[in-house]
């Protein structure tokens, strides 16, 4: 072994790992409720699209990347030049933002466990999610001006992470992922059946497989076509990076990107079958048209959920379990990824050992959290996860790309990986790196800061 961080006992565990990272809540709570916002199967079409033009290669850079570059991102950039090690920094300062309030959602999903035994938000799912779970106006079980309730799962979140994280990269990350995916799967796989068979369904299924082609011009739909895959593939954020510096030397590339993307983008394939046909089932129990059976969608997994499982004819409760569950351990093994990158980035720099760092990051981490579990936290992780996203991670991906794809150059990288690869890459990836990407990407961000402060 190279290094004393870590190293995935095999390439099996690497794929599960990269796909622990990859799929999580992005898949099943964002992942339904963008397809939802953007007209279902008019979604479908640039989400396929931009998986494989830029999801795929960017993954393929990134682990090609790490793998070669043999460190956490910051390390990684520091060994192609000095100058470019704030770069690699970029990366783990957008993953600590997005960890302080990833793991609240996941906090959510452990207090709906919790209340699923009770089916606790009756016959008004709406009304408990604001006002009981996030005690947005009634204040119910709070504390000064923190949700006790929240405050308790979210600790309970960090303590996952720090104790899995305290293991190391075999032992924490890579027994945890060869777990915890396989049962995510099955879970996932249960409510999928079961919403696919509920009458009505093939109306939700209508509305999210059949393609609406008068919406591709609409640049709305393709920003958020780019937001999704880099959310979903963990792309941006270092994570890949570093995951791959925990392979051995020679390993595959090209092929584990390929399994990671196209496991990732296939489950939430999956999911949002599972999550119309529950949509179309409500429409047809309520009369209302699907379109306008949820009115609240970043609240799909929260509220409609909930709403649909009241009226499912059997098993109410333990269907609610097993979603809550699912959602749960997806969350919590991308988060780890999330910690782990923050982790290697210090262990690389400071020189510190695996167990301050982990103590250091899980113990900010958590005091970040606190202010999500406030009154106001809703309104602050809306805000701040727009920013993080549409400006952290896309801008991240563009500098990225320019500076692996020109100053590492791409032809070289690529001449590096084809040979340990299972198969080969062509040309084609160096013409995206250095030019689609970067230009797409770049308009992605360029359009969203004009919507954002000039409109
Ligand atoms: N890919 C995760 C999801 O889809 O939920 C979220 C995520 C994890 C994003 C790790 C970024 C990251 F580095
Ligand atoms: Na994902």
């Amino acid at each position: 072994m190279e290094d004393k961080k870590g190293a995935f006992e095999s390439r099996l565990g690497f794929i599960m790992a990269a796909i622990g990272s990859a799929v999580g809540l992005g898949n099943i709570w964002r992942f339904s409720y963008i397809a939802y916002e953007n007209g279902g199967g008019a979604f479908l079409i640039p989400y396929f699209v931009v998986l494989l033009t830029v999801g795929i290669p960017m993954l393929i850079l990134e682990i090609g990347f790490g793998l070669r570059q043999r460190g956490s991102a910051a390390l990684s950039f520091a060994r192609l030049d000095r100058k470019w090690e704030w770069l690699g920094w970029w990366a783990p300062i957008i993953s600590f933002l997005l960890m302080t309030y990833y793991t609240v959602i996941i906090g959510w999903t452990l207090n709906y466990v919790g209340y699923s035994f009770f089916q606790s938000w009756g016959n008004d799912p709406e009304t408990f999610f604001f006002n009981n779970h996030l005690g947005l106006t009634s204040g119910v079980w709070e504390i000064g001006n923190i949700q006790i309730n929240i405050l308790i799962t979210v600790f309970l979140v960090w303590a996952a992470n720090f104790i899995i994280i305290y293991k190391g990269v075999q032992d924490g990350v890579e027994k945890a992922s060869k777990i915890f995916m396989p049962l995510l799967f099955i879970l996932m796989a249960i409510i999928t059946l079961r919403g696919l068979t509920l009458p009505g369904a093939m109306a939700g299924i209508n509305k999210y497989l059949t393609p609406d082609f008068s919406r591709l011009t609409d640049s709305k739909v393709w920003l958020a076509a780019f937001g999704q895959i880099f959310f979903t593939l963990s792309l941006g954020f270092g994570v890949m990076i570093t995951y791959a510096s925990y392979l051995p030397k020679k390993s595959d590339v090209v092929n584990n990107a390929f399994i990671t993307g196209l496991g990732n983008c296939g489950f939430s394939f999956m999911v949002g079958m599972g999550v119309f046909g529950v949509l179309g089932y409500m429409a047809h129990q309520t009369g209302v048209p699907v379109d306008e059976v949820i009115t609240q969608s970043i609240g799909l997994a929260f509220v409609a959920f909930p709403k649909a499982i009241s009226m499912l004819p059997a098993f109410q409760t333990l269907f609610s379990l097993i979603f809550f569950l699912a959602l749960f351990i997806a969350g919590l093994s991308s988060s780890i990824s999330l910690v782990e990158a923050v982790v290697a980035n210090l262990m690389d720099k400071f020189n510190i050992e695996r167990n301050k760092a982990v103590i250091l990051v899980c113990g900010i981490g958590f005091l970040g959290s606190v202010i999500y579990t406030t009154g106001a936290g809703l309104y602050f992780l809306d805000i701040i996860d727009h920013f993080n996203m549409q400006f952290g991670a896309a801008l991240v991906g563009v500098v990225e790309c320019l500076v692996i794809a020109w100053i590492f150059k791409a032809s070289r990288l690529r001449e590096w990986m084809n040979p340990i690869s299972d198969f080969s890459i062509g040309k084609w990836w160096d013409v995206l790196v250095q030019y689609f990407i970067p230009l797409t990407l770049g308009f992605s961000v360029i359009k969203s800061a004009i919507d954002e402060f000039i409109k």
